[in-house]
This record gives C-alpha cells, structure tokens and sequence, in this order.
C-alpha cells in the first residue's frame, strides 16, 4: 500500500502564520506539521510515500523533508498548481500509486493513537474504500456521515444542519478504482473537486466501509484547532500512542 500525503491549499484561514510559509510546516509540538503524517504511516508499515504540495512552497517542503531517509521511507514529491480541492490533488498520485491501493492522510490532521489498525483493516478489505469517523461536538466543520445500523449511507460536505455528530476524518483509505472516480466527479459550489464526492461514489456502489477513531484527533487548519493539536502533540511530545 502506498502512503499519500496532501499538503497543497492555501491555509488563509490560519493568517498571518501562512503569508509567508505553508501551513504543513508550522510547527506543532517539537516538529513541523508535516513530521506527523509521516511518523504515523511510516510506524503503520508503509515505507513508500508522496508528498502534494503547492507551486510556491515545494522548495521549502523538500528542504524540510528531504529525500526521507531521516524517517526511514522513500519521499516522493508532485507540485499542486491550483488549489483544486482534495479530490484534485489526489488525483496527481495516479502514477505513484502504480495500481495500488493507498493510504491518504491531509496533512493537517492529527491522530493522538496509531492508524496502524486502520491500515491493516484495509489490507484485509477486498475492494472498495474506507474511511475513520469520530464524533465532534461542530460537525458542520466536517464532511459529516449519516449512517444506518450497519453502513455510512451518505456524506454531506460542511451541511448546515449535519445528519449525525460524525465527522470523516482526513485520512482515507482507496482501491485502484479511486482515479477512474476523480475523473467522473464535477467541481463542488465552491469550486473544488471534493473528497466527499468521491466517497459518496463508492457509497453508491456499497463499497465504503468505516470504523470509528479510537483516541484524540483534531485537524489543526483553524487557531482553535491548531492549538488543540499543539496541545496533543505538546502532550506526548510528538509521540505517537500504540
Ligand atoms: O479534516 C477533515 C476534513 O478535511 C473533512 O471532514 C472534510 O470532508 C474535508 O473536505 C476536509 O475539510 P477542510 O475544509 O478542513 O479541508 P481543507 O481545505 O482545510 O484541506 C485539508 C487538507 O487537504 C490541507 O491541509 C491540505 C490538503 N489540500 C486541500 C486543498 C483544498 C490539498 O492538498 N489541496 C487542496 O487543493
């Protein structure tokens, strides 16, 4: 399985810590931001990851990460133009992903617990695609998952009056069929290719499965958020929990 990081966007909402660096590389505890995704997916097995980030700070990025050797996996690195959305700066992993199935982690998002279980759930899982959901206390921030007794039956990006407490996580989990599935969706009111689309498909054709995060998370693309995820990684000093 291989490991894709997304680090592009524009991180306004985090101004002016970002006029003048990405967000990705802010610190949080001890480390730059981008140190967690790959700590968690690298103690998670996957040794093979790429990096996606915006035109203006790519050198930065590289200068931070190198060749990822300090991490004991392999960096590779693709240049999102436009902040196209999640959904289009996957889309650039197409040829890295080379027909596997890969693990998508934002890299703002913050996991107090190893996605280790997560990981080997989706090897296990023949087809289709998996996502991570916790309860929040502001769904409304979230892609947010109505579920039935056994299934997520639909996402809804940011809705005003969220269907349930459950927000989907920034890390996901997709078959080969992902990229065939970009290139069908069309760009949201907002303008970007959404994730959730692109989950939303796989609910049509039963193929989404889910589990509920066990532990702390929080992303950390607001002040409050970043500070929680300052407090989480402070906490354990960037340790990750078993
Ligand atoms: O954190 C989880 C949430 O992340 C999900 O619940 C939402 O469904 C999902 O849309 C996303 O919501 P945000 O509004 O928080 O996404 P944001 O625009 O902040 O982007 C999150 C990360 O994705 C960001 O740290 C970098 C990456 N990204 C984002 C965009 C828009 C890219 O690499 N390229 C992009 O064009």
């Amino acid at each position: 399985m291989k490991g894709i990081i997304l680090a592009g966007g524009k991180g306004t909402r985090l101004h002016p810590l970002t006029k003048a660096t990405n967000k990705h590389l802010l610190p949080l505890g001890r480390e730059p931001m981008l140190y967690h995704p790959i700590r968690q997916l690298t103690s998670a097995g996957l040794a093979d990851l790429l990096v996606v980030t915006s035109t203006e700070h790519m050198g930065d990025v590289v200068n931070c990460l190198g060749s990822g050797a300090e991490f004991g996996c392999t960096l590779t690195y693709k240049v999102q133009e436009t902040a196209g959305g999640i959904a289009h700066a996957l889309a650039l992993a197409e040829g890295f992903a080379r027909g596997e199935k890969c693990c998508v982690f934002l890299g703002d998002n913050v996991f107090e617990r190893s996605i280790a279980p997560y990981v080997r759930a989706f090897e296990e899982q023949p087809i289709g695609a998996r996502v991570v959901l916790k309860e929040v206390g502001d769904p409304e921030r979230y892609g947010v998952a109505a579920l039935d007794e056994h299934q997520v039956i639909d996402i809804e990006e940011k809705p005003k009056e969220p269907k349930s407490p459950y927000a989907v996580l920034g890390l996901y989990f997709y078959d080969p069929q992902v990229f065939e599935i970009i290139r069908g969706i069309r760009p949201s009111a907002r303008g970007e290719l959404e994730i959730t689309s692109v989950n939303n498909v796989y609910i049509q054709k039963h193929q989404l499965q889910y589990e509920i995060c066990a532990g702390r998370w929080t992303d950390a693309g607001t002040f409050d958020s970043y500070f929680e995820a300052n407090r989480i990684l402070g906490e354990q000093q960037n340790r990750i929990l078993a």
